[in-house]
């Protein structure tokens, strides 16, 4: 790898265990050549529905009442009737798990589209066979070779009368414009703004910076409720660190001491430079593996080890 080679935040280890894994689709579980959707699927033709990424680590899927809860509570925002209950969908999740064998380091996206259309055309009503869920589980070892690069772009998860952004909807549209004009800048992800022009999120992770001993991250208002900013938000307070949800600027974050991203795949992963400004060390800092190793902790206890 060479220094200007660009990184994704949710790059792993090849496996090649992943060529051989069943997806579950609508109930069936089927190979990746033949797990199939109709190019009639809402999802398909207009990105219309909703996802969760979980993962498990030691026969446990991490905090996955949270995840319930958010994708049952965005499958009421956009009136999307998933057809099955919490208990369901989880039994569908450990369905997926159990045939592919999988224990830990592993990954899963929960898809729930609005289902085959009767034409192709935008109306919801033309959605009338019932949702598309679709399971795809992964081995998954998150593997980033160096801390991340992030440029400021002019695109915003904008204001809740627009795409709300707590809803994690299929159509990603305005994240991956903001991260195609981060990686035109040189960058490997997107460092988002709100509409006030507070520092606000990336394109696929929250966002944090670390200032004298304090923690802080946007107050939450513009950006994904990510599981796992709440659980680095909580562990702070438990751990007795300072942490704030709070406004702050590109003036802050350029002068701080350490800035890291949250994300159910990369839990916590550093920032080495924003606009080409390196932040701190340029590498992991001391707060950002203390949250690692207290965030660690917490998926432990939850695991039940
Ligand atoms: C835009 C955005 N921000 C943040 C996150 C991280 O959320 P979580 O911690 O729940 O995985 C995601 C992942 O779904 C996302 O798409």
């Amino acid at each position: 790898m060479t220094d200007t080679d660009q990184v994704s935040t949710h790059q792993s280890q090849d496996d090649p265990r992943n060529e051989e894994i069943l997806i579950y689709v609508n109930g069936a579980l089927k190979p990746k050549a033949e797990a199939l959707v109709s190019v009639y699927d809402s999802g398909f033709m207009l990105g219309d529905g909703i996802w969760e990424g979980l993962r498990l680590y030691n026969g446990k899927w991490a905090f996955v009442d949270d995840h319930l809860d958010r994708l049952f509570e965005a499958s009421l925002a956009i009136d999307l009737d998933i057809g099955m209950t919490r208990a369901e969908v989880f039994a569908a999740l450990e369905e997926t798990r159990a045939v592919n064998n999988m224990h830990t380091d592993a990954h899963a996206r929960l898809m729930v589209t609005r289902g085959i259309k009767t034409r192709p055309f935008q109306h919801p009503s033309l959605s009338q066979q019932g949702p598309t869920v679709v399971i795809i589980m992964e081995h998954s070892q998150p593997k980033i070779p160096r801390p991340i690069r992030l440029a400021t772009v002019p695109h915003q998860r904008g204001l809740p009368m627009t795409q709300d952004p707590k809803l994690n909807s299929h159509s990603k549209l305005n994240c991956i414009l903001a991260c195609i004009a981060a990686e035109k800048a040189g960058a490997d992800e997107a460092l988002m703004l709100d509409v006030h022009g507070f520092v606000n999120t990336t394109n696929a992770c929250n966002f944090f910076i670390v200032r004298k001993g304090e923690v802080w991250t946007s107050t939450g208002d513009y950006c994904m409720n990510g599981i796992t900013r709440a659980k680095v938000i909580q562990v702070c307070r438990e751990a007795g660190i300072p942490v704030f949800e709070r406004n702050y600027s590109l003036v802050d974050t350029y002068g701080a001491d350490e800035a890291f991203l949250t994300g159910t795949f990369g839990a916590q992963t550093p920032v080495g430079s924003i606009d080409g400004r390196q932040i701190g060390s340029g590498e992991m800092g001391p707060m950002t593996q203390r949250i690692r190793d207290l965030y660690k902790a917490l998926v432990a206890k939850e695991a039940g080890e």
